[in-house]
């Protein structure tokens, strides 16, 4: 495998080629793909409009690039090493062919049931291999694919769906998870009573939940592939034809639909997964995010299927069937790269060092680690116990929206640093800047993160809303791509990621809006309004508070607290369930109607008489009334302690 940057100098010379020469230093990198026609453009941007196109005039399909290519010289290797909840259950090897001809067959299947370019798919799946062949048959035949966390309510699935438009479902009866088993299709039955797009549902029986079948919607995977042909043609996309929508979180209560084209993105994950991971044709590269999110999308899916990589897939949880489930399958598996999120490190921390200790662990030689800030003590716990002080980690940070790894270490380049996501890719040119816009130069400055010049990776807009897109990306810092995080380049030059410092939290990686959850409450028919503000967990990173004001406080508060987090599940997700409710009588709000949420903070951790600033508040006296509702919760909890 190709690896541009293998030490401090390589890393010099590609950052300087990226920056001088952008369009060739990207056109070098593009060459390397299969390509119907190339492109007569490289780039035309502006930051303004905003507009960003990268190869205009390419045609390719990336799944050719994925399967095709790779069919001659290794077809027979694993593309896939699927790995189920229970241990007991047989694992899956899926060779290069075997994925091929897996997509084409499914793709005929998407042709059979009506499916044309352009059309949106959606797909509600656990971790299943027919959720990798589903994303691949779309992009093989031109539809746009949008995966939907299998984790998210039928209430955020069908927002979802609405938003796309999605022709088709792709679903399965049941999922396991650890000792549970979801009944995944009736939460596809349920959202779909409020989607009339969906004209068909393919179902994959993946457990044995007994299901109800809608006749002449729902069908099955195994009898719709029964009768299709081998292969199928890939279609010709344009560069800019989009390859996928992701929903993220935004800071209106509506997730926005991230859009990803097809040749940008395809060549900016492939540089960034060669050269963060430095897998060698016979590493064994494991990453065991989920692929509803992007991490998945980039580097469980298209990143290593483009280098033509073994990856490893896993259905299940790592506390099951006990808290050593991940380091069972790296050695089961002999896994050398593994990525993975502070979350599940935190977690799997609490538990005893045995867990880790029976096995054995030599086959690792890179760690990674994404989607959320990661503390010292998790740095330090994963690089002793898992790396054995002879892995280096990667501490990648990135976005749904920049499609792939943004700021990194990198092997052979860095040194180990906790907590520092240390140097910007090439092709990244990131600038902070203060409250005010003013770029802040040089280094031992900290401020807002932006990103000054496209990279072919990043979003090309939100799907239905290009005005939202150039309001959230584009509007608050003029002429550069605003990431909504904090950011310190230290006296070494080196960057570290300091949290978001928008209306966005990060709970046990997962980026959800303080609107959304809000909204969601405010929908019980006792909560007058609410507000949602994040503080520190030791294992999540960060958990949600709910202050809440209902119509009356006196009836059965503990009651109501447990119906608003049940409201949150039932509207998102379980993800998003607030770790406290606080009652309280009012908000502290400003003349112009705005959460004062920097005193709920305060208050929540504990402060009693220092607020700042509070002359715009309406009513000063709240503060009062908060400090003393914040106590008497406090001491209403230890009491049941
Ligand atoms: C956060 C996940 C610190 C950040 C790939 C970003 C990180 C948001 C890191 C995007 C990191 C991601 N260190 N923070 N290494 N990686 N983040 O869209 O706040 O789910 O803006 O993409 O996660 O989350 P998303």
């Amino acid at each position: 495998m190709k690896f541009e940057i293998n030490s401090y100098q390589d890393y010099q010379k590609e950052y300087q080629k990226s920056v001088i020469n952008p369009e060739g230093f990207w056109a070098e990198k593009a060459n390397e793909f299969i390509w119907r026609k190339k492109w007569n453009n490289v780039l035309s941007w502006n930051f303004t409009e905003p507009t960003i196109k990268w190869f205009e005039g390419g045609k390719l399909n990336i799944t050719e690039n994925c399967l095709d290519r790779h069919l001659q010289e290794r077809g027979n290797k694993i593309a896939y090493i699927w790995e189920p909840n229970n241990p007991n259950e047989k694992n899956i090897k899926i060779t290069y062919f075997e994925l091929y001809t897996k997509v084409c067959r499914f793709a005929n299947v998407l042709k059979n049931n009506g499916i044309k370019k352009g059309d949106r798919v959606c797909m509600y799946m656990p971790m299943i291999p027919e959720l990798v062949v589903s994303m691949l048959a779309c992009a093989r035949i031109g539809a746009i694919h949008s995966v939907v966390y299998a984790g998210f309510s039928s209430d955020a699935l069908a927002n979802r769906i609405q938003d796309t438009q999605s022709k088709l479902l792709i679903t399965s009866n049941g999922a396991y998870r650890g000792t549970k088993q979801i009944k995944i299709k009736t939460i596809v039955d349920e959202a779909l009573k409020k989607c009339e797009s969906i004209k068909k549902v393919i179902v994959v029986k993946r457990t044995d939940e007994n299901i109800s079948m809608l006749t002449g919607r729902d069908v099955l995977w195994k009898d719709e592939e029964a009768n299709v042909g081998d292969t199928c043609n890939a279609v010709e996309m344009d560069a800019e034809d989009i390859l996928f929508v992701l929903y993220t979180s935004g800071s209106t209560g509506k997730p926005k639909g991230i859009v990803h084209t097809c040749a940008g993105y395809m060549v900016y994950v492939d540089y960034t997964f060669r050269n963060i991971f430095h897998c060698s044709q016979q590493d064994v590269y494991w990453c065991s995010a989920d692929i509803g999110w992007i991490t998945g999308h980039s580097y469980l899916v298209y990143g290593p299927l483009l280098s033509g990589v073994t990856s490893v897939m896993f259905e299940g949880i790592p506390t099951y069937p006990d808290a050593g489930r991940y380091w069972e399958v790296i050695d089961k598996h002999n896994v050398n790269i593994f990525y993975t999120s502070p979350t599940a490190i935190r977690a799997l921390m609490t538990y005893d060092i045995d867990f880790v200790d029976k096995h054995q662990l030599t086959s690792l030689k890179l760690l990674g680690t994404v989607g959320e800030p990661i503390n010292e003590s998790a740095w330090k716990w994963y690089y002793k116990h898992i790396g054995k002080e002879k892995c280096f980690i990667v501490d990648t940070w990135w976005q749904t929206e920049t499609g792939g790894i943004a700021i990194s270490p990198l092997l052979n380049v860095s040194y180990p640093k906790p907590g520092y996501a240390m140097h910007p890719l090439p092709g990244i040119q990131p600038t902070i800047v203060d409250g005010t816009g003013k770029k802040l130069i040089g280094n031992e400055v900290q401020g807002q993160l932006c990103i000054k010049f496209p990279w072919p990776g990043m979003l090309r807009t939100i799907y239905n809303n290009p005005e939202r897109y150039k309001q959230t990306y584009f509007t608050d810092f003029p002429g550069f791509y605003f990431t909504g995080d904090g950011c310190k380049r230290d006296k070494n030059g080196d960057y570290r990621i300091t949290g978001r410092v928008d209306d966005l939290i990060k709970i046990s990686g997962h980026l959800l809006g303080t609107a959304e959850i809000e909204n969601a409450i405010n929908s019980h028919h006792k909560v007058v309004e609410s507000a949602v503000i994040g503080y520190p967990h030791p294992i999540k990173g960060n958990a949600i508070c709910a202050f809440v004001v209902p119509f009356k406080t006196s009836e059965n508060p503990e009651q109501l607290k447990l119906e608003i987090i049940e409201q949150v599940s039932h509207l998102i997700g379980p993800i998003a369930k607030p770790d406290k409710v606080q009652l309280i009588t009012e908000l502290p709000k400003t003349r112009s109607g705005k959460i004062m949420r920097r005193i709920l903070q305060k208050i929540l951790g504990g402060e009693t008489t220092h607020f700042g600033d509070t002359s715009t508040l309406i009513n000063p006296k709240v503060i009062e009334t908060l400090v003393k509702e914040n106590i008497k919760e406090f001491q209403l909890n230890n009491n049941q302690h």
